[in-house]
This record gives structure tokens, sequence and C-alpha cells, in this order.
């Protein structure tokens, strides 16, 4: 397991560039299994969530090739494909949970483990199970696993969401697209991401109205074709990049930054004192001048400020001038980075599902746990401004959202390496 050490004070300045969106990428490989025919995604991200679903799809027996440089992902799943899910792999990625919808679609059943809790919540399915029982599917669940069945085929039918989940949205669409009539989902989620794999979807015929509302209307089709369709960018490695130079000064460009992804994002950073603009290349950020002012946040559903997103923004909090009020509405428990960054010389006390931080002039190196993919990279930030080196433990978290991190920000000023730990 490898550790990261961040030695702070340096400000950033230069270019980095934002991969395709590892949460897009995720949703949009399962949809090989809904066509014979080729599925080429381009602007990959590389990542080890991407090795596992690739790993997940490759022990259906879909053909998944990495190339050019692990950037484009040429899939086929002419069958006959296996229609178990299993423990190993799902327990590793709930995003895993994005085969299930296809599947049932495809060959009128799957078994899919159930993922399991993660570090930042139980995060059950009972709105994914909801939605396919709705399209017909008898699902049960035995042993920990969801065992789905659709003998008949899936029927279209209007599905209201209790939340708007994405992953719900996302199994919900893909399954939708082979069923016979209408879906209709209500209350669907709204995310760029959803936005993404429709618009793939379409490419590959299906009949899909108002993706990224929240009603989403599919008209079935008999077959879907192959496709070839380009990844969205990140939003969330974008909003965590836009960050570096928030927290440590300096002035950087973010490659292939789109702000009509981030908007919420970037109007807190600008209530902060933070410049966000526009440029023909993405977009440039910049510290408007000495400490950030600090200011409230309420994690939302998009459009609102996104829950991945929180952790790095508590990490400017920590060194902004006030209190900070950091409100987490998606998950029950996704504080943990907290904890690691009261080790670095924070004022910050959880009380249920707010956390209030009380912005301090310095935060001091310390050795420090990352627990799960963004409170990993929320240590990372506050190491840029602390003093002294940080040392980030157990980054394989941190591996699986963030290509190279340190390459990256080592490329624009940061002092920031990778070292193995045996
Ligand atoms: C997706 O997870 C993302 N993952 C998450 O990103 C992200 O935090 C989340 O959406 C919210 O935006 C991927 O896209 C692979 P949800 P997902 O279903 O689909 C509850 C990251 O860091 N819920 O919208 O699992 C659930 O417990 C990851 O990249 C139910 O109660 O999120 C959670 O509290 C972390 N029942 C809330 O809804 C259900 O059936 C949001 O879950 C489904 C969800």
């Amino acid at each position: 397991m490898d550790s990261i050490v961040v030695t702070g004070g340096s400000e950033l300045t230069g270019q980095i560039p934002i991969a395709g969106a590892k949460n897009a990428c995720l949703a949009l490989m399962p949809a090989t299994l809904l066509t014979e025919e080729p599925l080429t995604l381009m602007n990959a991200p590389r990542l080890s969530d991407i090795k596992t679903m690739t790993l997940l799809l490759q022990s259906l027996g879909s053909e998944v090739q990495s190339l050019a440089d692990e950037r484009v992902i040429a899939m086929s799943s002419l069958g006959p494909l296996s229609t178990t899910a299993d423990y190993d792999i799902v327990r590793k990625m709930r995003a895993s949970n994005l085969v299930l919808g296809p599947l049932l679609a495809r060959e009128g059943e799957a078994v899919v483990s159930l993922p399991g809790g993660c570090a930042i919540g139980a995060r059950p399915m009972d709105i994914h199970i909801t939605a396919l029982e709705a399209l017909g599917a008898e699902i049960e669940l035995r042993d920990g696993y969801l065992h789905a069945k659709a003998p008949g085929g899936l029927k279209g039918a209007r599905v209201p969401f209790r939340f708007a989940s994405v992953g719900a949205t996302e199994n919900t669409l893909m399954a939708a697209t082979l069923a016979k009539g209408t879906t209709v989902i209500e209350n669907a989620a709204r995310e760029p991401e959803i936005i993404d794999l429709a618009a793939c979807l379409s490419k590959m015929g299906a009949q899909i109205e108002g993706a990224g509302t929240s009603t989403i209307e599919v008209q079935g089709v008999d077959r879907l074709g192959g496709a070839t369709h380009s990844v969205v960018t990140d939003r969330i490695e974008l909003g965590t990049y836009m960050l570096a130079p928030a927290i440590c000064g300096g002035d950087i460009e973010c490659l292939g930054g789109r702000l009509d992804l981030v908007t919420a994002f970037a109007e807190k950073l600008d209530a902060a004192g933070i410049s966000v603009e526009e440029t023909e290349a993405g977009l440039r950020v910049a510290r408007k001048n000495g400490r950030v002012t600090a200011i409230d946040v309420s994690t939302q559903p998009f459009p609102g400020f996104p829950t991945d997103l929180q952790a790095q923004m508590m990490a400017l909090m920590c060194t902004a001038d006030g209190v900070s009020h950091l409100e987490e509405t998606i998950f029950e428990n996704r504080f943990m980075h907290a904890p690691e960054l009261l080790r670095m010389g924070a004022d910050i006390e959880v009380h249920g599902g707010t956390a209030t931080v009380t912005g301090v002039e310095r935060l001091k190196g310390a050795p420090v746990m990352a627990t799960d993919l963004r409170a990993s990279v929320s240590l990372i930030l506050a190491g840029l401004a602390a003093e002294g080196d940080t040392v980030v433990n157990r980054v394989y978290h941190l591996d699986r959202g963030y290509e190279h991190v340190e390459e990256k920000l080592g490329a624009v000023g940061a002092k920031i390496e990778r070292v193995p730990v045996e």
C-alpha cells in the first residue's frame, strides 16, 4: 500500500488536465450488456474502479479491451452471458450493481450480490428494487444476493422514485430501453452522468426524452445497436482541482473543465473569495486576495452542491476566515475526513449531519489515514496548505477516483510524492 507525502506551502500555477468522469464511465460500461454490437468508449479515465468494472463485465462473458493507454474501452457482449455478478467483485465497488438493469433487460434474469455497506453508509438498494419490480421483474433477496427474474421480459411502467437516486436512475433507464412499451421515471436523478448515459443509449438506438430533468420518458425498443461515445468530463475531479489553488494560493487552469458541470460549486467558491473564469481551454481558478471567507454548504442532488465535493470543501474551510457549517444530506456517515483533519490542527465539531468548522490560520502536517475516496483527496488538499509534511496512508482509496494525483499536482508546483510502503 503506497503513501503520499505532501509538503505544504507552495503556490500552484499552470494547467491540470481533467479526465473523463469515473461515475459516467461506470454507468456507460454496463450498457455493453444491452447489445451484441460493439460499444466503444473514448476519453475513459485510468482508474482502479474502471479496472474493477472491466473484470466484472469479463466475468459475465463480455469482451472488454483497454486501448490507447487505457483511454479507449472497446467492448462487445456477443453472449452467451453469465447472469451472476460475484460478491468478490461487487463488494469492492458498489457501482457493480449497475449490471442489474442491463442483465435483466438482456437475459431476463440477474443474480447480483448486494454491495454491502461501505465507509460512507449502508447504501441500500430499495429504490432500484422497487423500480425494476414496477417494470415486471420478480426480485428476491437470498444469501446476500438479489435474485431477479423477468421471464416474460420487462414492461414499461410509471416509476416514481422516493429519492432521486443516481444508481437507481441508471439501472432503471438501461432496463427500460428494452422493455415493452413506455416507462416514465419520476423524481429521476438529474446528474450530468445521467445525461451522458442517455446520450450514449440514444446513439445505440434507445428512445429517451428528458434526461437531466426530474422526469425521464423511455419508449422501449426491440434491440439496441453499437456506438462510439466519449465520456463526459469528470465534474468531481474538476471541483477537486479547482480547490487546490483556493487552499494554497496560485492560479490554475483546469483543462476540459466546464462551468455548467459545477455551477453550484463555483458559486460557493465565488462567495468564499475564489475567482472562477471560463477560458478557451477550460476553467481558470485563482484566490482573489488573502484568506478565503468561511461559507455554509448543504449537499444536495444535482444541480445542488455535490456530496462528492463536501470533504474537499471542508479542507478549504479549515483555513478560512470565520465559521462554516457543512451539512451532509445525502449519506449518513460522510465526515470521516474530519478526525484526520483534526490531527492536522483543524477546529471541527460534528453534530449529526452537520460539521461546524472554525477556520485556523495554518494547518500542521501530520500522518493521516485515507478512509474513502473523497476523504482521501481532502487530506491531500489540506496537506498542500499545511506547514510541514503530511503523510496520507492507504492511498488505494485515492487511486479509485484520481489518476496519478501526485503527477497532476506536482506538475503545477506542489511538493508531493508517492512513497511505496512495503
Ligand atoms: C452515485 O452513487 C455515485 N457513484 C456516488 O459517488 C455519489 O456520491 C452518489 O451517486 C450521490 O451523488 C457512482 O456514480 C458510481 P445514490 P449511488 O443512489 O448511485 C440512498 C464517489 O465518490 N439510497 O444517489 O450509490 C443511498 O444510501 C461516489 O464517486 C437508498 O436509500 O448514489 C444514499 O444515502 C461515492 N436506496 C443516497 O440514497 C437506494 O436504493 C444517494 O444514493 C439507493 C440509494
